[in-house]
């Protein structure tokens, strides 16, 4: 075949795709690369360092190991880093693009001694190819059976020294010989307001944007403890500040921005709104199943149990009881509505009651 010439179609197609490979550098420029960079999880930080050092100082590879929590907290992130202090090469993959056991054994059978493999979403593994991670985990081997039936045999190839990641936004999911094989495991949690505020000063630097301490902690009030909220807020802003202000991001520049795109003064989002009005309107603050609550408002029950309901809970607006979800007095004062307000407009006993 001919080798291609690239055809230059017209200035603004190119334009786009230099503006792409401009976004893609800043994003890379946004993620600290060393744990000296990365701010908060304090923690987590440094026993990870402990056991790099150790693992280096034995010249043997890091441990398994397993992160959960929120989406957005930087489980990938993390996982860049402790490739990058160790010295070794990151693989990325998810548990939904493993499909079959001959794709683990594709990808294992692929890995370098030192690497890291980095599964995302590791809940979602089938079973089958779950069960090739263990001896792979245990005894750097990988089984494979050949042929079917009677005569079916397994044969065993040793792979070389890995570690593997794993990142999980659901920790009870995860089966027990699984979770097990993980020599560390660590929870990330929701980044405090300060070290919201430093991660929004360190990304305004990364992008050339003047802002003030208030502006930054008025995107970290509602940037829902995570930095990858506080991340998009602070770009979206930056986009108000530069068309509609003189490009300063300031208190007043934040609050105007952040309240056109709809989040509100605690960071709650169009679908919090509507998860409260629901519980509260349609069922009388609860207590309410996740499903029947995800079915009225048009919602993902995997979408309101990883994003909306873990912030919620975190606020107090809502709490979790055996019947199912109920608004709090908070959530209640927060909405604006008295508690005697709202006779449920559905309450009928045994119609609404789910096990959560
Ligand atoms: N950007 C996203 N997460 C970060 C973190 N934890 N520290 C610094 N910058 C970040």
């Amino acid at each position: 075949m001919l080798p291609q010439r690239k055809i230059k179609t017209s200035a603004s197609d190119s334009d786009r795709e230099f503006n792409k490979e401009k976004d893609e550098e800043i994003e890379l420029k946004l993620r600290p690369a060393h744990f000296d960079q990365y701010i908060g999880q304090n923690k987590v930080k440094e026993n990870m360092r402990v056991f790099i050092k150790a693992a280096k100082a034995r010249n043997e590879p890091l441990d398994h190991v397993l992160l959960y929590g929120q989406p957005g907290l930087g489980k990938t992130t993390l996982s860049h880093i402790i490739a990058t202090e160790m010295e070794g090469q990151l693989r990325i993959t998810a548990g939904p693009a493993i499909e079959k056991a001959g794709d683990m054994a594709a990808i294992l059978n692929d890995l370098n001694k030192g690497d890291f493999l980095f599964i995302d979403e590791i809940h979602r593994l089938t079973r089958t190819v779950e069960e090739m991670l263990y001896p792979a985990m245990e005894d750097f081997a990988l089984d494979i059976v050949i042929g079917k039936g009677p005569t079916a045999k397994s044969i065993r190839l040793d792979l070389p020294p890995f570690t593997l990641i794993g990142a999980t936004t659901r920790i009870g999911l995860l089966t027990a010989p699984l979770r097990d094989r993980f020599g560390v495991i660590h929870h990330l949690e929701p980044y405090s307001l300060p070290d919201l505020c430093t991660i929004v000063k360190r990304s305004s630097a990364v992008f050339g944007i003047e802002i003030t301490e208030t502006g930054a902690e008025e995107i970290g009030r509602r940037a829902r403890g995570t930095p990858r909220i506080v991340n998009r807020l602070l770009k979206r802003v930056r986009d108000f500040a530069q068309v509609e202000f003189d490009g300063m991001i300031t208190e007043e520049v934040a609050k105007i921005a952040l309240d056109r795109l709809d989040i509100d003064a605690m960071g709650l989002d169009t679908v919090d709104i509507k998860i409260l009005t629901t519980m509260i309107q349609k069922f009388g603050g609860g207590p309410v199943g996740l499903d029947t609550l995800a079915a009225s408002i048009d919602e993902e029950s995997d979408t309101l149990e990883d994003v909306s309901e873990p912030y919620l809970l975190q606020l107090g607006f809502i709490s979790r009881t055996p019947r199912g979800r109920v608004v709090t007095k908070l959530g209640y004062e927060h909405m604006g509505i008295k508690i005697a307000e709202t006779p449920a407009e559905t309450k009928q006993p045994g119609l609404i009651e789910e096990e959560i």
